[in-house]
């Protein structure tokens, strides 16, 4: 079984670790394809200089060449190819799809890689075409099926490939996807895409990749076949594909073009030489085309793999820094075909809410009209709709303000409403905010530009009329036009305390926590709250950074008690419970039940089997994630007795 443990995510991106019996990597990685003919860098090269890991190359060119077939099974692969870390090779389907029919078969393919020693072996798949019937890609499934069953039988102790295909039929993709779920395979590449992205159908690339990874056992290892120019790797990235190869860092070399992060150039059409990477810095546009051809198709054969790695520590940085998409959706600005793509995640936006943490550090940065795909803008808008109580059915609009949180810059008109009986409502890029809310992750956690699009104006616009009318606000008028006569009492802080609790957890959850006398603790420095406690227990505390709740130990027991679990739980074995009550971390090989719909970075209830509370904590996977995970933590947790806030 493959050894791939979660370190950090940002929603379905992820960085994490892969051992093999030739050590580990830290995915998202490259591997580059090395031509055992040719070899225009050498695999010691692209470890020692360029800091690869893994590389991948072909078993059946292997095969079929009489002296690397014999020098492969007389020595093996590594020492071969003087590589001592991960290798993988393919299998023969993709030179059967450029050349047609192989004369070899799946188990003699298997039997081979397996002999040679390398890491990773693939199955002999069937490359589906996008042009392909869906008759002839189910037909093609069911044979890659089979051969990839019997692939499972023949590897040993050799990780196997097990190649989604499906060509562009998003049903057909899942079906495979969930087949192979329950087989015993290491690593899922999508395959099929390279004709794709040589066409530049990011769209279809986007609907195939989702629908595959929907169906894929989330804790194995993705491999997007064919992805190996530096553009589409961050976007990849970000629909959790882990893996990627490139023989188009040589191919390019070959025919004297160059890699860019936003796009391809052909030497002789190049107007400068605007890279200072180690392979280029020493010459200059001339100097690069004066070269030898053998000497100049190494030298942009290394640049190209050098805005490779740079594009991968990039990426890394960002999930790091839960910042993906608004690197994606930079890079999506490169090429109109990719903004196709980068629009099409629209359609997968329940998918990838789903994996989208509760909240990020730092703040989001609106870019375009395309920012409206992301996942935190369907959950404010799901949750807005479906989770909020009103304080009154009369309602005055404001709008929006840079000066955040709103309860800030408008403190004094958001009284004036409230002792009116009016609930305030700022019109704002995520649709409706009462006042309540403001401080909640991301609505004051988020810049957007101050004169603003025509997209944005309307969009607000519609969610709030939706969200009047959705509570039968019986009343809407500007702030100019109350009259301010009454002096209605209203408790501000409890108002905001009860409505971030709906917000997170829901409203039944919301009854259970809140009874008899609710109390505040409240920041001497500014006056926000830090702790809720309802009949004399400390029940919830407020986040600064987020303006979301910190459960605590009365808080879990309430909700526990009140509501019948899976809700906001993860079970864990016996084994764990003595651990886990004296503050450790859940970990995913112990978990024997859980909410299916917790997402990232929600707060949870760790309990034992019996649904006694043991702890409380953050998941840091969704479900299916620390189900199918065997190793990893599942919930961080925290300490009883300490208090967070
Ligand atoms: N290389 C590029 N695409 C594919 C594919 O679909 N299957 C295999 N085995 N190799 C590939
Ligand atoms: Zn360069």
């Amino acid at each position: 079984m493959v050894n791939f443990e979660l370190l950090k995510r940002d929603g379905l991106a992820r960085i994490c670790q892969l051992t093999t019996k030739s050590g580990s990597i830290e995915t998202p990685a490259l591997l580059p394809v090395i031509n055992p003919k040719i070899n225009t860098i050498t695999p010691r090269e692209l470890k020692e200089d360029f800091g690869f890991g893994a590389l991948i190359t072909n078993s059946y060119i292997i095969k079929k060449h009489q002296d690397l077939n014999q020098q492969a099974l007389a020595e093996g692969l590594h020492k071969m190819l003087d590589f001592d870390g991960i290798i993988m090779t393919d299998s023969g389907t993709f030179q059967s799809y450029m050349y047609g029919e192989v004369d070899l078969t799946n188990p003699e393919i298997v039997e081979f890689q397996k002999n040679i020693g390398t890491d990773i072996g693939t199955v002999l798949d069937i490359f589906t075409e996008p042009g392909w019937s869906e008759e002839k890609t189910k037909w093609a499934i069911e044979e890659t099926l089979v051969r990839t069953e019997e692939a499972c039988k023949l590897k040993g102790d050799m990780l196997i490939n097990g190649v989604i295909q499906g060509s562009v039929y998003p049903e057909l993709r899942t079906y495979c996807a969930e087949k192979m779920a329950t087989m015993d395979i290491d690593v899922h590449p999508i395959g099929g895409v390279v004709p794709l992205m040589e066409q530049y159908r990011y769209a279809e690339l986007v609907d195939v990749v989702m629908s595959s990874k929907m169906g894929i056992n989330p804790s194995r290892p993705v491999h997007l076949f064919g992805a190996g120019h530096p553009m589409v790797l961050a976007f990849a990235a970000l629909m959790g594909c882990d893996l990627f190869d490139s023989a188009s860092y040589a191919k390019f070399a070959r025919d004297d073009r160059m890699m860019f992060i936003d796009g391809t150039s052909r030497l002789k059409e190049m107007e400068t030489l605007d890279c200072n990477c180690p392979a280029c810095k020493d010459h200059t546009l001339e100097s690069l085309r004066n070269l030898e051809k053998k000497e100049r198709e190494k030298v942009i054969a290394r640049h190209n793999l050098y805005q490779i790695t740079k594009e991968l520590e990039t990426i890394k940085r960002y999930i790091r820094e839960e910042r993906l998409w608004e690197l994606v959706e930079i890079r999506c600005r490169a090429h109109p075909a990719m903004l196709n793509g980068l629009r099409r995640f629209e359609e997968y936006i329940g998918f990838m809410e789903l994996h989208d943490p509760i909240s990020r550090n730092g703040a989001m940065f609106y870019t375009g009209p395309e920012t409206y795909n992301r996942p935190v803008f369907e959950r404010y808008h799901s949750r807005i709709m479906n989770r909020y109580v009103p304080y009154s059915d009369r309602a005055v609009l404001f709008s929006d303000s840079p000066g955040k949180p709103y309860s800030r810059s408008y403190s004094e008109e958001f009284h004036i409403a409230r002792k009116n009986g009016y609930t305030p409502v700022v019109v704002t890029p995520f649709g409706p905010v009462p006042a309540e809310l403001d401080e909640v992750y991301p609505l004051s956690q988020s810049l957007f530009p101050m004169n603003t699009d025509r997209e944005t104006e309307e969009r607000s616009l519609s969610l709030t009329m939706e969200f009047l009318d959705k509570y039968g606000f019986k009343e809407t008028v500007k702030f100019e036009n109350i009259e301010d006569t009454e002096s209605m009492e209203y408790d501000g802080d409890l108002l905001r305390a009860k409505a971030v609790s709906s917000y997170q957890f829901g409203i039944p959850a919301t009854k259970a926590l809140f009874r008899g006398k609710i109390e505040f603790v409240k920041s001497r420095s500014n006056d926000r709250i830090r702790n809720v406690i309802s009949d004399g227990e400390h029940i919830l505390s407020m986040r600064a950074g987020d303006g979301l709740y910190t459960l605590k130990q009365e808080g879990a027991v309430r909700i526990a008690e009140s509501i019948p679990s899976p809700f906001m739980r993860v079970a864990v074995n016996d084994d764990s419970v003595p651990y886990v009550s004296k503050g450790r971390n859940a970990f995913c090989q112990f978990v024997i039940g859980c909410d299916p719909g917790l997402r990232p970075m929600d707060e949870v209830i760790v309990t034992d089997r019996n649904d006694k509370v043991l702890a409380t904590g953050r998941a840091m996977m969704t479900m299916k994630e620390i189900m199918s995970f065997k190793r990893g933590i599942a919930v961080k947790v925290r300490s009883g007795t300490s208090d967070e806030a």
